[in-house]
């Protein structure tokens, strides 16, 4: 057990009102956690809680945590830390909380290491905050949600969506996948999904406030299953959403590859808002890996479902995560991942070093590929795919591409784009572009990003083609 992080406080924690408190959240790891954190702080605005950006202006601090790796898992408790060193964890009156993968794990004991925080609450105890808030709010010095035994989704109304023209939304959570190296079945708990009647019902209100684009999210977001009566597939529904009028793009991740059927390709045919992108995660190109992972495929099956994809009429742009130094990597078993890289062509990889997790079946067993072997592998695999990334982007110079612009970097002058493919491509631009969508042609190409020009014919200071109605927020 490590030292404790502060002193332990005996006193309750003081039961300031609520109206006009504020709260702060930092949020680590996926998609997932940064929409669970929207959710969150719509949760807490409804109790009249009022953001701030900076943890030094807020009354309640909370961490969204993340824990798939050690190094992510061990974030949260450095920076309960630097608040000690900064001296605010034992004589304010703030209160910490920590949500989360980490919470998930970690439980009880997060009070131990920690003991200035008085909420721990992993993600599937969600659809509890408002209670859990309301014994803190009485005055309660430790309050938890941990149970994983849910047939809940959070759902709420309150979503308050960081981003004015992408929206996240959820259609499963949990994973009943347990891959041999994973935490989430452990953190997030049971597969559960949301009925499709619903999910429609929230994406029409969210074009109805100006969002052109809808993110579907799940850890195996492709494992959907609709509980309701319509039994529509993830194919079916993914058209269904695709022709929401006012709708441009819909994306959606992370797909399973066990999971992943030719109507899904079909649907990609059949609905141009659909984006031209599907994230495929392999985790290794060896099928001994591969088994040892319990991923559910092997080499010859993924890269069918690879052919699927490469057959659609429209080219599919294809990104995939990588695992390397996992338990009895061989250097063969990485040649062969490294082998898979040149044979699918992928557009954009991420890729990590095997990190054992508690509560894994893999956590158990010998982490026999050493740290600088590990280390080696990523190095040589990253610049495998740099090359290969290289190739592929430069055959996009001179062709012209539609963008949504998210951003505008002042001191370049720049707009970035994406593409449907989702392809960055930075051109010189205006702030107030930022939500409309352009086309832009490349003049040259990097490895991670594009170079380009706005290609429409318009005036440069016409407004652009479709401004989006901004989304009211909170
Ligand atoms: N739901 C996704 C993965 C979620 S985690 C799926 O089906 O693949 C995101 C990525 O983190 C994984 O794809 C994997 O590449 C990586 N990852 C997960 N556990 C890991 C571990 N213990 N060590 C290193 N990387 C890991
Ligand atoms: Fe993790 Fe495998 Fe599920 S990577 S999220 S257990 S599909």
């Amino acid at each position: 057990m490590e030292e404790p992080l502060v002193q332990i406080s005996a006193e309750p924690a003081p039961a300031a009102p609520v109206e006009g408190r504020r709260f702060y959240i930092e949020t680590f790891g996926c998609q997932m956690n940064v929409h669970d954190s929207e959710k969150v702080a719509g949760v807490l605005m409804a109790r009249g809680y009022r953001p701030v950006a900076e943890p030094e202006d807020a009354d309640l601090i909370f961490y969204n945590t993340c824990s798939i790796r050690e190094k992510a898992a061990q974030k949260v408790f450095s920076r309960l830390g630097q608040f000690r060193k900064a001296g605010a964890g034992k004589s304010s009156n703030k209160i910490f909380a920590v949500l989360g993968c980490v919470a998930q794990q970690e439980g009880e004991e997060i009070f131990e290491r920690a003991p200035h925080v008085s909420l721990v609450c992993g993600s599937a105890s969600y659809p509890k905050l408002p209670e859990l808030l309301e014994q803190l709010e009485n005055g309660s010095r430790r309050v938890m949600g941990l149970s994983l035994r849910t047939e809940d989704c959070f759902e709420t109304e309150l979503t308050r969506r960081d981003n004015r023209f992408r929206a996240y939304l959820t259609i499963i959570e949990g994973c009943d996948k347990r891959c041999s190296f994973c935490v989430v079945p452990a953190t997030r708990g049971p597969e559960r999904s949301r009925p499709s009647g619903k999910i429609l019902e929230e994406c029409r209100r969210l074009v109805d406030e100006g969002f052109t684009e809808i993110q579907l999210l799940g850890q195996t977001v492709n494992s959907y299953r609709d509980p309701s009566p319509a039994r529509l597939s993830f194919a079916e529904l993914l058209v269904r959403v695709g022709e929401i009028r006012g709708l441009r793009r819909v994306r959606f991740t992370t797909s399973h590859p066990r999971d992943f059927t030719p109507d899904i390709v079909q649907a990609l045919d059949a609905c141009p808002t659909l984006c031209d992108h599907v994230h495929l995660p392999v985790q290794s190109g060896s099928n001994a890996v591969l088994r040892r992972m319990a991923r559910g495929y092997t080499r010859e099956e993924y890269l069918e479902k690879i052919d699927c994809i490469r057959a659609a009429k429209r080219a599919i742009s294809i990104s995939t995560d990588i695992i390397v130094g996992f338990c009895g990597e061989t250097v063969d078993d990485f040649e062969q991942t490294l082998a898979l890289l040149d044979r699918v062509g992928y557009d954009q990889v991420f890729s990590f070093k095997y990190s054992p997790r508690p509560k894994t079946a893999a956590g158990g067993w010998v982490d026999s590929v050493p740290e600088e072997e590990k280390g080696r592998r990523l190095v040589s695999l990253q610049e495998r795919q740099r090359q290969i990334q290289i190739l592929r982007n430069q055959a996009c110079v001179g062709k012209e591409y539609e963008v949504l612009v998210e951003a505008y970097q002042p001191k370049l002058g720049q707009a970035v784009g994406r593409t449907t493919s989702n392809r960055i491509i930075n051109f010189p631009g205006r702030p107030e572009w930022v939500g409309t969508y352009m086309n832009v042609r490349v003049t040259s190409a990097g490895p991670n990003s594009l170079v380009g020009e706005r290609a429409d014919n318009a005036e440069a200071d016409a407004p652009p083609a479709s401004r989006l109605r901004v989304a009211a927020q909170g």
